[in-house]
Order: structure tokens, then sequence, then C-alpha cells
């Protein structure tokens, strides 16, 4: 089965999850968008209510955010993969908890096997702790130290991928100030051939 194949039958999957307690409040879910065979893959953290509504990653304001900064480096949506640690609106926004994040990672997992990127970027510090912990990796700290890091995975199915801590777009949306560091962060994906 090709890849496009093998992400719809997970997205399927995806769909009818009821692991956690966040399907019983979401109004669709979130499961990724964007090209199968991209080289690069964006992890955010979890839909906002314009996703929710939705079923599509960053089309809010931190979406609007997020294509700025693609387009910063001359990328488009559709030359990347977009998805969230967890794929269902925790309510009102509230932080994901522990046993959400657990329960839904082995999609994320799936999708990352299925595309087999050479580039991860984490989008918030979420993101970043989640990669960090499952790949054991030596980078200690936190999004505000880590940020604009290139981090290499050295064991396993994965080695060879590089992680990339990134800002999460929304910061921008609270402090339009921030959009300049993002964009110099966002510029070290340009080194890459995507
Ligand atoms: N924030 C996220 O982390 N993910 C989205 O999809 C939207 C906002
Ligand atoms: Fe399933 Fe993930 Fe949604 Fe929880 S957040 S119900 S684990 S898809």
């Amino acid at each position: 089965m090709d890849k496009q194949n093998l992400l719809e039958e997970c997205r399927r999957d995806v769909m009818e999850c009821k692991r956690c307690v966040l399907w019983k409040t979401r109004k669709n879910v979130v499961f990724g968008q964007g090209k199968p065979e991209a080289r690069i893959v964006f992890v955010g953290e979890a839909p906002g209510y314009n996703e929710d509504l939705k079923g599509i990653p960053f089309c809010g304001k931190a979406g609007e955010v997020l294509d700025i900064l693609l387009s910063s480096i001359n990328l488009k949506r559709e030359d990347v993969y977009i998805t969230n640690i967890i794929k269902c609106r925790p309510p009102e926004n509230r932080d994901p908890e522990e046993e959400e994040i657990e329960k839904c990672t082995p999609y994320l997992e799936r999708q990352i096997e299925i595309i087999k990127p050479s580039i991860i970027c984490c989008l918030g510090r979420y993101s970043l702790r989640y990669f960090i912990n499952r790949f054991s990796l030596k980078e200690k700290g936190s999004i505000s130290t880590l940020h604009g890091r290139v981090m290499e995975i050295r064991e396993g199915l994965f080695s060879s991928v590089k992680i990339v801590a990134l800002y999460h777009p929304a910061v921008a949306v609270y402090d339009p100030n921030k959009l300049e560091l993002l964009k110099r962060d966002f510029h070290i994906l340009s080194r890459f051939n995507l």
C-alpha cells in the first residue's frame, strides 16, 4: 500500500477512537494534513477551537502565523505534513494530560512510520518534551533554551532523523514582536534539502 492509503487507513482508525476522554467533547478529529511523501513533519500540541470545528490542523490564528513562517522559507503547506501530539481538542483548550498523550501518541508514531520524514519539527513545549523523552535525546532544557536547535536521533528505527525545536506559532499571536525570532529559528530549516 502507498503512503497515502496507509495514512487514510490510520485516519479511519483515529476517527473512531475512544481511547481517552477527549472523544466525548470533540466535534472533529484533527488527524493531519499535507504531503504523504513530505521530508519534513511539523508536530504541534492539540487542536484548538477552529481546528475542532473544521478537522484541519492549524487553521486558526496560530495557523496564519505558521503559514507566514513556512512562506518565509519558501514552503507551502502542500510541501510538508502537519499534525499534533493529540488529535482531539481538550475542552476550553486546557493543557493535554499525561494519560491523553500516552493514549494518543501511538497514532503519531504510526504517521511518522508511514511518512518516514528526515526532519521532525516540534512546535512548542509539549511536542518537544514528547520527542526528547521518546528518543532519549541527550539535550536537556525547555523550549526557551532549546528553540532553534537541531538534535539527532542516534538509535533504532528513526536513527538519522533530525528533531528541530521551534517555538509554537501561537507565541507570535500573543506577542507579535516574537515573529522575527520565530522566523530566525525557521530559517535553520532552509539549510536542509526539503
Ligand atoms: N495549536 C496546535 O498546537 N495545533 C493546532 O492544530 C492548532 C493550534
Ligand atoms: Fe483517541 Fe487521541 Fe482523540 Fe484521545 S485524543 S480520543 S486517544 S484520538
